[in-house]
């Protein structure tokens, strides 16, 4: 092939060679007209404009077209817990958060008491795991989204103990939409499609000697949860929220204020991998 060099490392040879195939098939199969190849350039020019620190729009047109999900599909192992998006919104460095810790503090909403074993592929517990979560506030925003935020709100780092436990309380998550007002947004409008996530909890699980695993938790009574704009949704993700009434919310587990109605309950055990 003219375009690769005889020295070109291999991998790349096979990345570039299947690309550009893939490109060329592309273009003949549908008779991709100067003026689309014109559209398609201004495209990828519109999200490097709208690129910035906060805002990571190539990443979005991965996400909305499948890409991310499926390189994520093709590298989760079978026996782990399933991966799922990363998104824009993780910010590293989140506050440590003890067990039963309250991420939901002075918001309103509904409680809801997420907790779960962090567990070998055996279903032996992890001790030392550390968990990392983020979700959106109230209104549907992240903190790095909103002004009206702190840096790290609704956002947490827990660690494992022996049994290999976490429990947090925080406010249910909201379904939102992702950033729809610059090109990727267009693509979306133009596909007749809706920006919408289905609500969900973030996590970064980490234990030495395992696969770190990018993963979400969506309630099962989602409306958007068989069309999320971005894939994200996978079976072993999808948890039912139970309502409880207040005389069961457990002891030794925080919640700024006094807890005077029933409170939503998930439990997701997590399954990492050995590297
Ligand atoms: C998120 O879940 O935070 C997200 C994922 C992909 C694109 C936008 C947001
Ligand atoms: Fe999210």
């Amino acid at each position: 092939m003219g375009y690769l060099s005889k020295d070109t490392d291999p991998r790349m040879r096979e990345i570039i060679g299947s690309l550009v195939k893939h490109l060329h098939d592309f273009a003949r199969e549908t008779n991709l007209t100067h003026d689309e190849w014109r559209a398609g350039i201004a495209f990828l020019e519109g999200c490097a404009a709208v690129e910035s620190e906060d805002r990571h729009e190539f990443v979005l047109a991965s996400d909305v077209l499948g890409l991310s999900s499926l390189v994520d599909m093709l590298h989760s192992s079978s026996d782990a817990t399933s991966s799922s998006v990363l998104g824009p919104f993780h910010v590293s460095g989140a506050p440590p958060l003890p067990f039963g810790g309250d991420m939901k503090r002075h918001y309103g909403g509904p409680v809801l008491l997420a907790e779960g074993v962090i567990r070998d592929t055996d279903g032996n517990p992890i001790s030392g795991a550390e968990l990392d979560i983020w979700q959106t506030a109230p209104n549907g925003m992240y903190a790095s989204q909103d002004e009206e935020q702190d840096t790290y709100s609704f956002h947490g780092l827990m660690t494992t103990g022996d049994d290999g436990k976490y429990a947090f309380t925080t406010v249910k998550p909201v379904e939102y939409t992702v950033p729809s007002d610059g090109p990727v947004g267009d693509i979306l409008r133009a596909c007749g499609r809706h920006p919408w996530r289905p609500s969900h909890l973030h996590y970064i699980v980490k234990a030495p000697g395992y696969r770190s695993l990018v993963t979400e938790i969506f309630p099962d009574d989602d409306p958007y949860l068989d069309q999320d704009t971005v894939f994200g949704v996978r079976d072993d993700l999808v948890m039912t929220y139970v309502e409880r009434p207040v005389s069961e919310f457990p002891d030794g587990i925080e919640l700024s204020g006094k807890i005077t109605e029933p409170f939503l309950h998930v439990k997701f055990d997590v399954k990492l991998a050995k590297v």
